[in-house]
């Protein structure tokens, strides 16, 4: 791997556990105002010391981020469709150049395996990996993202695979409680896992913990952090599972003690 490649890498995949707790507050770039990220700076601003990288938008980055931030950050380049629309179909919007010029660790887009939009996105992908491996910048491709689906591990494991074999330097992707160490085993670069719709803290850390086992290389989580009642309760005790192997049971332990104090 390539030095620049590896050193951006190094920043997102935190050396001592080769983990990462990315948080992800992209979502408005197709959802709008997201519930609890109405506000994007209030929500993100307290969550920032516990984040080993933050995925978002160029315009989330610049308005609400202050520059100074210790964080690195992984730029979502793709969108098109608003959540009006048939989400698959995404072109990248946001530039190379722009990503180096925000000084980015990677860069983030969607691919709809299976969606109407399907080669339209790894087109997009395969063109996304030729460029940015001329600057040393990984991709991160984000997978399942959509209406309702079955999101088994059949399902993920060929939506993982592909979007590898297209050059992704990471995927991200769903968990599933069955198999989901297959869709790991299939997927020959590091998988992180979003959280999906907010379920209760306890079920999201449960989550976390088994993806973890299953071999998945962190968290890439939006909604079921900041969506909590007790975000900074929520991240630290998902860091963790995914940096200090605490159990989901310790971890929800820590959340307990940690929400009285938030
Ligand atoms: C949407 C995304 C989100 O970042 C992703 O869904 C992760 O957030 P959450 O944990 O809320 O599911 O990429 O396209």
């Amino acid at each position: 791997m390539d030095w620049g490649l590896k050193n951006r890498m190094s920043r997102v995949f935190k050396s001592k556990t080769g983990r990462t707790v990315m948080l992800a507050v992209d979502h408005g770039y197709f959802q709008g105002p997201t519930t609890r990220l109405e506000n994007p700076r209030k929500t993100i601003t307290p969550l920032v010391p516990y984040a080993d990288s933050l995925m978002l938008t160029r315009g989330t980055l610049r308005n609400c981020v202050d520059a100074v931030a210790d964080v690195p950050v992984v730029l979502r380049v793709s969108g098109g469709p608003s959540i009006l629309k048939e989400l698959s179909n995404e072109e990248i919007t946001t530039s190379m150049k722009e990503a180096l010029r925000l000084n980015s660790a990677g860069v983030g887009m969607s691919v709809f395996v299976g969606g109407e939009h399907e080669k339209q996105t790894l087109v997009n992908l395969g063109h996304l990996v030729n460029e940015a491996e001329e600057f040393g910048m990984p991709v991160l491709a984000i997978t399942a993202v959509g209406k309702e689906m079955e999101r088994d591990s059949r399902y993920l494991g060929l939506a993982c695979r592909i979007a590898a074999e297209y050059g992704a330097h990471i995927v991200k992707t769903y968990y599933c409680k069955e198999g989901f160490g297959k869709v790991v085993d299939g997927c020959p670069v590091p998988i992180v896992i979003a959280g999906g719709k907010k379920i209760e803290e306890k079920g999201a850390l449960e989550m976390s913990y088994n993806a973890i086992q299953a071999g998945a290389k962190g968290v890439d989580m939006g909604r079921n952090i900041w969506q909590s009642d007790h975000p900074v309760a929520m991240i630290k005790a998902v860091r963790a599972i995914v940096h200090d192997n605490y159990t989901a049971k310790e971890a929800n332990e820590l959340f307990e003690k940690e929400k009285k104090r938030s």
